[in-house]
Parts: structure tokens; sequence; C-alpha cells
């Protein structure tokens, strides 16, 4: 099993997949890109051709091919195996991997048992006008199994006893969102299913269909499963086109996704009426960092496009934006003018920073002196964040012949705020690395040339065995017992040896975070030997010591600082 995992690994090289998810820019030896797996705009991430591994300087992040593959993809290692395998060909048939047992496997059974109710009932007898509610608004039936659309009826309690005879109790149901204790929580609502980033079903949203009734929604409320700011809809389905198209269109809500997914545009994905995340902005950011904001076209919308524009250029991405008139959002938009129009307007999407100066003239009286100069403040702001030069040069023009300012003005302005910003993210930058003691370090130091050399292993068994903590000596053994189990150590298939040994695995990742890879000298084992039989000593020196200090016998005591005095003297 071990030889096909490492076939695995050996036919995807790192730096073809990993610039397959972000750019890589390669610098001597080795690939740069930005981290996926934390928030930044830098690029900390580097990757190596030679050792087949990848680190993030800033978050700790590293591994082989199989953890970037995991990470990214929200997946445990038995499927980065097989989309690894799948990619170069290679098949599996007789690679027998037991996928992790989730302790939430019983709640998305538990909503998959629901989900499949509720379909039931909309192709029933049951669902027909429900269906004639979504034909009206032009949901086929492709579009109904597409995006797994059911019915809760009207009855109070059909799920509720369904999911009583397959063993989950009231307060279960209730605790993750689909009862109220004694009864169906959805009665007589069309269900959209939500699924998480890896694609379980987590929840839903309810829509109101020939009724009237105050919400037109319910969501499923938080849940162990069911973190709202955690998840955007249709996420996991649109990831392959947007890789593919290499640009997210970002809209509100969910029936704007079915009516692109309609004519074509599978790349969209909705925010569900919540204000963006942290949480979801690096779950886009996973995807492409060219995203367009196609929000709804009413006060609301244009506001969120402001607020969340911002947030999305800070955090790396290239902004553009579609703004829809009349109220309208995607969907009604093109219900009304069709596909052709708004595949019109989405190629002409303007930049943010356009957007955002239109904007900041909405509402403002531009006649008054005060209003003026605030707007010209807040402009320059805007073009003070535009990174291309060239393009802040045309827009100072823009804003000078507009109010007819002398541009020298609005230059000098312009570089103030850019030498204010500067100092400001000056202030902010420093990620201070926790301080390492000199054990910690040689620890490091042994380990890694140890998984470099023999020879290293080899003196590390003679003359030291010990390392100051367990997770280190375990991974000392792991590495021992991996070099006469296989002859030869690499270092990237080893790494694939430690998915299930959690605590040797973050013990790995330490110390790939701390060295520098392609720089350790080999040759300086004896030296980092030394230090930890200094630790040794140390410590037999301070348990002598407090020894000494608790023993009342005058004899002993003097046996003690005999004791003392060799452990010195061996030092
Ligand atoms: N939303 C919600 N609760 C509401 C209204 C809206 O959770 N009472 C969320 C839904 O996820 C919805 C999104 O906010 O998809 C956008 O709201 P809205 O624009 O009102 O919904 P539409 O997508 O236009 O839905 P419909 O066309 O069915 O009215
Ligand atoms: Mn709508």
């Amino acid at each position: 099993m071990d030889g096909k995992i490492n076939e695995v690994r050996s036919a995807n090289d790192i730096v073809d997949v990993i610039s397959s998810y972000i750019p890589l820019e390669k610098k001597g030896k080795n690939f740069f890109g930005v981290c996926p797996f934390h928030d930044d705009s830098n690029p900390s991430m580097s990757v190596s051709k030679d050792k087949q591994i990848y680190k993030c300087f800033s978050c700790g992040a590293s591994g082989n091919v199989f953890n970037f593959v995991m990470d990214y993809e929200h997946v445990d290692f038995k499927e980065a195996l097989s989309i690894l395998a799948k990619k170069a060909g290679i098949t599996l048939n007789n690679v027998n991997l037991k996928s992790k047992e989730n302790k939430y496997d019983k709640y998305y059974k538990m909503y998959e048992i629901t989900l499949k109710l509720y379909q039931n009932n909309l192709n029933s007898n049951l669902g027909s006008s429900a269906k004639e509610y979504l034909h009206k608004r032009g949901i086929t039936d492709e579009l109904i199994k597409k995006f797994k659309i059911g019915l809760a009826t009207t009855s109070k309690d059909n799920l509720t006893k369904i999911l009583n005879s397959k063993d989950y109790t009231n307060k279960e149901i209730e605790l993750y969102g689909l009862g109220t204790g004694t009864n169906d929580l959805y009665i007589n609502r069309i269900m959209f299913p939500l699924f998480d980033v890896s694609n379980n079903i987590v929840g839903f949203s309810g829509r109101i269909y020939n009724t009237n009734s105050s919400s037109k929604y319910i969501n499923t409320k938080e849940t162990p499963i069911f973190k709202k700011g955690e998840l955007l809809y249709n996420y996991y389905n649109a990831k392959d086109s947007v890789r593919l198209l290499k640009k997210i269109i970002l809209v509100e809500g969910f029936m704007d996704v079915i009516r692109l997914s309609s004519i074509g545009i599978t790349n969209a994905v909705a925010l569900m009426g919540t204000s963006l995340t942290k949480e979801q902005i690096n779950l886009l950011k996973r995807l492409s960092l060219n995203i367009c904001l196609c929000l709804d076209g009413d006060n609301a919308g244009r506001k969120a496009m402001s607020v969340n524009g911002a947030l999305l250029e800070e955090a790396g991405f290239n902004v553009t934006v579609v703004e829809l008139t009349d109220n309208l959002d995607p969907d009604e938009y093109i219900l009304k003018n069709g596909k052709e129009n708004y595949i019109t307007l989405l190629n002409n999407a303007i930049s943010y920073s356009d957007y955002k100066i239109n904007y900041l003239k909405e509402g403002k009286n531009l006649l008054s002196v005060e209003e003026q100069t605030t707007y010209i403040n807040n402009v320059i702001d805007e073009i003070s964040k535009e990174k291309d030069v060239i393009k802040q040069e045309l827009l100072l023009n823009k804003l000078s012949k507009e109010f007819n300012l002398d541009i020298e003005i609005l230059k000098n302005k312009l570089q103030n705020k850019e030498k204010c910003s500067k100092i400001e993210t000056l202030n902010k930058q420093p990620i201070k690395k926790q301080k390492l003691d000199r054990y910690q370090k040689a620890t490091y130091l042994i380990l890694y040339t140890m998984l470099n050399s023999y020879n290293a292993v080899i003196k590390y068994e003679k003359e030291l065995n010990f390392l100051p903590t367990r997770p280190a000596r375990y991974l000392a053994n792991e590495i021992i017992y991996y070099y006469k189990k296989n002859q030869n150590l690499v270092l990237a298939d080893f790494i694939s040896t430690l998915q299930d040994k959690e605590e040797m695995d973050t013990m790995l990742k330490e110390v790939l975070n701390y060295v520098e890879l392609d720089e350790v000298n080999l040759d300086a084992i004896d030296e980092y030997i030394s230090v930890i039989k200094g630790y040794n000593s140390n410590q037999a020196m301070k348990r002598l010591m407090e020894q000494l200090r608790n023993e009342p016998d005058p004899v002993k005591k003097a046996l003690i600082a005999e004791q003392i005095k060799r452990v010195k003297i061996g030092s």
C-alpha cells in the first residue's frame, strides 16, 4: 500500500499540482506563492521542487502534495490520494484505506434522509402546487434536480416520525435544526438544501410559496454542523468552473445562483443575505483571486458591494463590479432582459475603484463646498489603494478636471496619504514568531538532520537516544523505524506515513517550519547532540539541587553534593 501511495506522490510533481491551484513564481531554486491557508496577500508560501514539499513562513502550513490537496480541498487522505491518482492515471483498486470517522456523520446522515424525503415530496402529488410555483418562476425540473430542491409538506410531524423511526431523538432533531422538540420545524415550504465546503448537506433554507408569511425564508439555525458564515451557497459545485474560468461571480441570493446556472453560468456563489465573513473570504481565495460582485440593484445591494469590495481588495482580490438598476437582482434581471443582455453586463464589469468613486457621489450635494471637499478626499483615499500608477494618474486627472483643481495639489495629497498608509501597514505587519530556546532549536535540527541523513540516525541512536519532549522522541523513533524498514528515507514519502499520527505530524510541521529546508548543515549533528546532552545534565542538576535543598540528613546531603560535582564535570 505504501508503495502505491509513494507512486502516486512521485507521479504528481508538487510544483505542478500547487500551481494548478494558486499562481507560483520561481525565485532561485524554489517557487513562491500567496498561501491559501491564512489571510495574506504576500507570497509567503514556498514550494521546493527538490524536496517535493511546501511550507508557509507565515502560518506554518507545510507538507507534501497530499497535505496540500487535503487542506485545500477539505478532503481526507483517502480522497486526496484518489484525486491525485486520477490526475496521474493510476488505478487504486487494491488500496484499502478507511475514511476517517467523523463524529457528525450521524447528523449528515440525518440531513441526507431528510433531503430524500423532501425531494420525494416535491415529486409526489402533494408537490404539485409547489412545482407549479417553481415552474412559473422558470425553475425547470432539470434545475430542481440539479439543486436538489424539495418540499416540506403541510404535515406537522412527518419528518419527525421518520427520523424517530431511525433512532434520532426529538432532542437531536431540534438541536440540529429540523424540529421544534415535538414537531417538524419546516411546514409547507419549498426546501433548498445547503451544503458545506466538502459537499455535506448541513442545512436548509425553506421558502414560502402559496401563503403569506412574515418570513419569506427560514434558514437552519447555527448548529454544530451549520455555520452560516463559513459557507457559501454553491461553493462546492462552482469550484471546477471557477478554476477553469479563473473568476468567481458573487451574488446575494441562491435564486440568483440557480438562475445563472440556467443560462450556463456555473461559477457563481451566493452570500445568502449575510455580510461577507473572514472565513468566507478565505474560502473564496482558494478558488480564484478574481471576483466579480453582482449583488442586488437596490440601495442595500450597492452598499454591500461597496463594503464587500473593500474587504476583498484588502485581502488581495482583483475586484470588479456589475451594477444592476431598478432594484433588480440577477434573477429578475435575467428573466426580464434575457441571457444575452446579462452576459453583456458581465463582460463590461467595471473595476471596484471606478465603482467606489461613483458610489461615493451617491446622496452628496456636490454644489456645496463642504461636501465637495469630503468627496474629493474620499476619492483620493480610494485612489491611494489603487496599485496601478497609470490608473492613479488617470483618476487624478479626471478629478482635477471635474472640480477644476490644480493636479499638483491632488498629487501632494495622494503622496501624504500613501506615506501614512505605509506607516500603518508597517505597524500592523510583524507577526512575531514564538521565541524558541536552544533546546527546542537543537531538537528541530536533530530531527531534520535525521530525516536527511542515515549517518545522523546512527549517531543519534548511539550517543543520545533521547529528546526533551515526548512528540520529538516519538518522531525520532518513527524515523529510525522507517529507515530500518525501507533502507532510505524520502522526506515527502515519510510525511504520508504520519497521516493518522497527529502528535508526530504536528511535530514534523514544527520542524519544517523552523528549519531552512536547503540550508541545514548535515555535519553539525554533533553540535546539536551536545546541546541536548547539556539539557540532560541541566535537568539532572536541577533535580539534584532540589533534593539537596530538601534533604535534612547531612550525610545524605554530602552524597548528593558529590553527585552534583560529577554532573558538573561531565558537562
Ligand atoms: N434571506 C433570508 N431570509 C429572508 C430574506 C432573505 O435568509 N427573510 C437570504 C436568502 O438566503 C436569500 C438572500 O438572503 O437567498 C437574498 O434575499 P432576497 O434578495 O430577498 O431573496 P431572493 O434571492 O430575491 O429570493 P426570491 O427571489 O425567492 O424572493
Ligand atoms: Mn429575487
